[in-house]
């Protein structure tokens, strides 16, 4: 069969009005993303190449949904016979109150980024925090229960989503940084009901010879010249660093690990595991990995 997309290559934006009809498509889209904006979206590049890889006659494809259409929109593709679908900006709230079933973590995190639709129910989950652990796990093999870990911008989603699974597994230190500092506040209340307050502190210029693992979850970094870190906060060689942005690729704060010897990786890693866990979801087979992270690598300029 041939593949619309493969021939086409421009990975086109649907929209609210296009549902009914793309099952017809060829292969059927049965999956998508929604989002507001939704355009600039890797997913389809990412698992359109896992699809085929498993030999799935399915394809992944990008939806701009408004906040108004969300719920029609996520019923008309249950009815229409999609597996599920990813929901990004702004949208992960509405997905968690629109689920019948939630899972206990996305419930903790507070967001839901997969849906599935099964027997006639819509099942929520969250794969970013589970995406950041494995992403972690790939690049760096810590045993997370013995890192102090530095979050910037941890009042942010994808920052609280690090936060709460950091704390969840255990880690020996978790020190919170945020612009607004209200949001930090609100989380350090959250995470006060399951990790020790002796292990948890709120910092605007943190000192990093107290930590091991830093993670910038903000979206300071996507300028070459921005950091997040200030200039009174140098790296080391023992610091692993993880930046959740992946364009760039390399972030200032990234080369300048790299240059203090630290090792230092982006958020593809997170990306493609995020994305790993929701095709897991969906489709109750492990993803071919090497193929969806070939199409994301594919999908960066040059
Ligand atoms: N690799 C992946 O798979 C993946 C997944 C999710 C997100 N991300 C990346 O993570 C970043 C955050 O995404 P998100 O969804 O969490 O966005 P978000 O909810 O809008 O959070 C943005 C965060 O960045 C902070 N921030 C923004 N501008 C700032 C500035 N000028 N100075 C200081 N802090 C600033 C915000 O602080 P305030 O709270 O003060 O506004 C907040 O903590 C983005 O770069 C995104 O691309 C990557």
């Amino acid at each position: 069969m041939i593949r619309d997309y493969a021939v086409s290559m421009s990975w086109p934006v649907y929209t609210f009005a296009h549902i009914p009809d793309l099952p017809h498509l060829h292969p059927p889209a049965l999956v998508a993303v929604f989002g507001d904006p939704v355009a600039h979206s890797r997913s389809p590049q990412m698992h359109n190449p896992g699809l085929a890889a498993r030999g799935l006659e399915t394809q992944y494809v990008r939806l701009q949904i408004k906040p108004e259409e969300f719920v029609t929109a996520v019923h008309a593709c249950r009815k229409a016979g999609f597996a599920g679908i990813n929901c990004t900006i702004p949208h992960k709230l509405a997905a968690l109150a629109v689920a019948d079933e939630v899972d206990p973590l996305a419930r903790r995190l507070g967001a839901v980024n997969t849906l599935v639709f099964r027997e006639n129910k819509i099942l929520g989950y969250n794969t970013d925090g589970p995406g950041l652990l494995r992403a972690l796990d790939e690049e760096f093999s810590l045993p997370l229960a013995h890192q102090r870990i530095l979050i910037l911008g941890a009042g942010g989603g994808a920052g609280r989503a690090a936060a709460i699974q950091c704390a969840l597994a255990g880690c020996a230190g978790l020190t919170l940084v945020n612009r607004t500092k209200e949001k930090v506040e609100r989380l350090a209340h959250e995470l006060g009901a399951f990790y020790r307050s002796d292990r948890l502190s709120l910092q605007t210029e943190p000192d990093l010879r107290d930590i091991d693992l830093v993670i910038n979850a903000s979206s300071v970094g996507m300028k070459p010249e921005e950091s997040p870190l200030s200039a009174n906060s140098v790296l080391e060689s023992h610091h692993h660093v993880y930046d959740m942005i992946y364009s760039p690729p390399e972030t200032a704060m990234l080369a300048a690990a790299r240059a203090a010897g630290a090792r230092a990786a982006n958020g593809l890693s997170m990306l493609l595991h995020q994305g790993a866990a929701s095709f897991e979801y969906w489709f109750g087979a492990p993803a071919p990995l090497e193929a969806m992270r070939r199409g994301l690598l594919d999908s960066l300029p040059e």
